[in-house]
C-alpha cells in the first residue's frame, strides 16, 4: 500500500465542520484570532509529519436554513470567518516542511491580484503553498459582492477555467527563470527581455500585464480542488493535483475516485497525476474504551441546529421546511450538486430529515472513526484499500486536542505499519508529494504557457 497523505483540516473561525465543539471546556478555537493558536497548530502538525494544513474558507454566510443567518451567527458556524491566507506566514516561519493548502474563491476577485498573493506566499513559505480552487456556492456571497445572485453552477466552472488560464500565463510565462539577475556590479536587477506582459481576452476576463512577482519555487502553487459534480470532476481532472472529496464511507468514495482518475488519465495527465483525499473525523484514545468515553463527552457539545444550517447552505435545501420523516425530494439547486446528489439522486432510497440528524453525531454529517490507535489505523487503511483514496483531510473536533491525539497516538502506528512517512523529504510541497522538480509537469495544461 502506498503511504498516505495526511492534512489537518482547519478554518480561520470558531466552528468549522463539527459544530458545537468549541463549547467543550478544553477547546481553544475561541483563540482563532491569535497567532499563537495557529503557530501551535502548525508545530503540532509538523511534529506529526503531516503533509500540510488544509485551510477551508467561505465567502458569504449560511442563510438558507430558516431563511436567516441567525442560527449560524448564534452557533459560530463559519461566521465570523477571517482571511485564511493571513496566518500562513507565521505558520511557515515556525515550520520547515509543512505544506499549506489554502482555499480561495475565483468568483469574486480579479486573477491578477490573486496571482501575486499566492506567489508571495510561495516565496515566503519556500514553495510550500497549495491553492484549493473553489468557485462558491452561496447566494449570500454573490449579494455581498454586488451581484443579484450566484452565477449558474456550470458557468462558475467555465469562468474558473479562464481564470486559471490567466494565472498559468502569469505564473508560468511572464518571467523567465533567468530573468532576475540581481547584478549589483552592473546595477541590473532583471533583464527586461526576459519579462513579458501576458494577455487574455476571453468570455469572462480581459487583462494584459506583467506578473508582479518574480518566479517562486513552485511558480504555480500545488493545485487542490473540492467539488465532485460531473462538471467539477472534469475541472479537477484537467487542473487539480489533489482533490478533496467528502463521502460517508470508503465504498461511497470508490466510484468518485475511479471517475476522477479515469478522467485524469483520459486528459493525458495520467491517473497518478491526481491524488484524492477523503474527509474524516477521528476520535482516538489510548484504549477503545477511552475513545468511546471521549466520544460521549464530545457528543454532549454537538450542535445539530448548526450542522443543519451548514448542510442547508451546502445543498441549497432549507431543511427547516421538512418534517422529521419527510423524504428529501428536491433534485437540483444551484449550490453544491455533489452534496445534494448524495442524499437524493445517488441515495438507494429516499433520505429523511431524521436520518440526516441521526448522522450528526458530532455536529457534522460525518460518522466519526472511533477507537484505539490500532483500530483507527485499520479503518484508515480500509479507506485506502476499499475507497481508493490516497489520503485524508482530518476534521478537527476539540481543538487542538484532536490533532494532538492523532499525532501522538495514530501517527506512530501508521508509521510502524509503513503506511505513513517516517520523515519529510526535502524540497517544495509538490516535490515532496510527486517527486520531480517542484514545478508542474509538462503534461499539465499550465505547461503550455511556458516560454
Ligand atoms: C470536501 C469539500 C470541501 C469544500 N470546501 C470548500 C471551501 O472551503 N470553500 C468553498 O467555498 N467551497 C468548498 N467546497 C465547495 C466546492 O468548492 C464547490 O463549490 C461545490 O462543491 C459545488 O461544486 P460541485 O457541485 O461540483 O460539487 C467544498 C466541497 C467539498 C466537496
Amino acid at each position: 500500500m502506498e503511504q498516505m497523505q495526511i492534512y489537518a483540516f482547519e478554518m480561520n473561525c470558531v466552528g468549522h465542520i463539527n459544530h458545537g465543539m468549541w463549547t467543550h471546556p478544553r477547546d481553544t478555537s475561541l483563540h482563532y484570532t491569535d497567532l499563537d493558536y495557529w503557530v501551535d497548530f502548525a508545530q503540532t502538525a509538523e511534529r506529526g509529519k503531516l503533509d500540510g494544513i488544509f485551510l477551508a474558507d467561505i465567502v458569504g454566510v449560511y442563510d438558507v436554513y430558516k431563511g436567516s443567518p441567525a442560527p449560524v451567527i448564534e452557533a459560530g458556524a463559519q461566521i465570523p470567518v477571517n482571511d485564511p491566507l493571513m496566518p500562513i506566514s507565521a505558520m511557515a516561519y515556525v515550520t520547515k516542511h509543512l505544506g499549506f493548502g489554502v482555499t480561495v474563491n475565483t468568483t469574486y476577485e480579479p486573477p491578477y491580484l490573486l496571482a501575486r498573493r499566492l506567489s508571495t506566499l510561495d516565496h515566503l513559505t519556500k514553495g510550500r503553498i497549495g491553492w484549493n480552487i473553489v468557485t462558491g456556492y452561496l447566494d449570500s456571497a454573490a449579494r455581498a459582492m454586488g451581484f443579484d445572485k450566484l452565477p449558474e453552477h456550470d458557468a462558475r466552472y467555465d469562468a474558473a477555467e479562464e481564470y486559471l488560464e490567466i494565472l498559468y500565463k502569469l505564473w508560468e510565462g511572464s518571467w523567465e527563470d533567468d530573468a532576475v539577475l540581481g547584478d549589483k556590479a552592473r546595477a541590473v536587477f532583471a533583464d527586461p527581455s526576459k519579462v513579458r506582459a501576458v494577455k487574455h481576452d476571453g468570455q469572462y476576463y480581459k487583462m494584459e500585464g506583467i506578473h508582479l512577482s518574480q518566479p517562486s519555487l513552485q511558480r504555480t502553487p500545488l493545485l487542490f480542488q473540492a467539488g465532485a459534480s460531473a462538471r467539477g470532476q472534469d475541472f479537477a481532472a484537467r487542473h487539480a493535483e489533489c482533490v478533496f472529496i467528502a463521502t460517508p464511507t470508503p465504498q461511497a468514495a470508490r466510484p468518485t475516485v475511479a471517475a476522477l482518475k479515469h478522467k485524469a488519465a483520459a486528459s493525458g495527465r495520467g491517473a497518478d497525476a491526481l491524488r484524492v483525499l477523503g474527509l474524516v473525523t477521528v476520535v482516538v484514545g489510548r484504549t477503545e474504551k477511552e475513545a468511546f468515553d471521549k466520544l460521549e463527552d464530545y457528543r454532549r457539545h454537538a450542535s445539530v441546529e448548526a450542522s443543519l444550517a451548514h448542510y442547508s447552505a451546502s445543498t441549497g435545501v432549507d431543511f427547516s421546511k421538512y418534517g422529521l420523516d419527510d423524504p428529501i425530494e428536491q433534485k437540483s439547486t444551484n449550490a453544491n450538486q455533489s452534496a445534494l446528489a448524495a442524499i437524493t439522486r445517488e441515495a438507494p432510497k429516499p433520505v429523511t430529515l431524521r436520518q440526516i440528524i441521526d448522522q450528526m453525531v458530532l455536529g457534522s454529517r460525518m460518522k466519526p472513526i472511533v477507537g484505539s490507535a490500532e483500530q483507527v489505523a485499520d479503518r484508515l487503511a480500509a479507506w485506502v484499500s476499499d475507497g481508493g483514496v490516497d489520503g485524508f483531510n482530518l476534521a478537527r473536533t476539540v481543538a487542538p486536542e484532536s490533532l494532538r491525539d492523532f499525532v501522538d497516538l495514530v501517527v506512530p502506528v501508521l508509521q510502524e505499519r509503513g503506511l505513513f512517512k517516517a520523515d519529510y523529504t526535502e524540497g517544495p510541497l509538490r516535490q515532496k508529494l510527486f517527486g520531480g522538480s517542484g514545478r508542474l509537469p509538462s503534461s499539465h495544461p499550465a505547461a503550455a504557457f511556458r516560454r
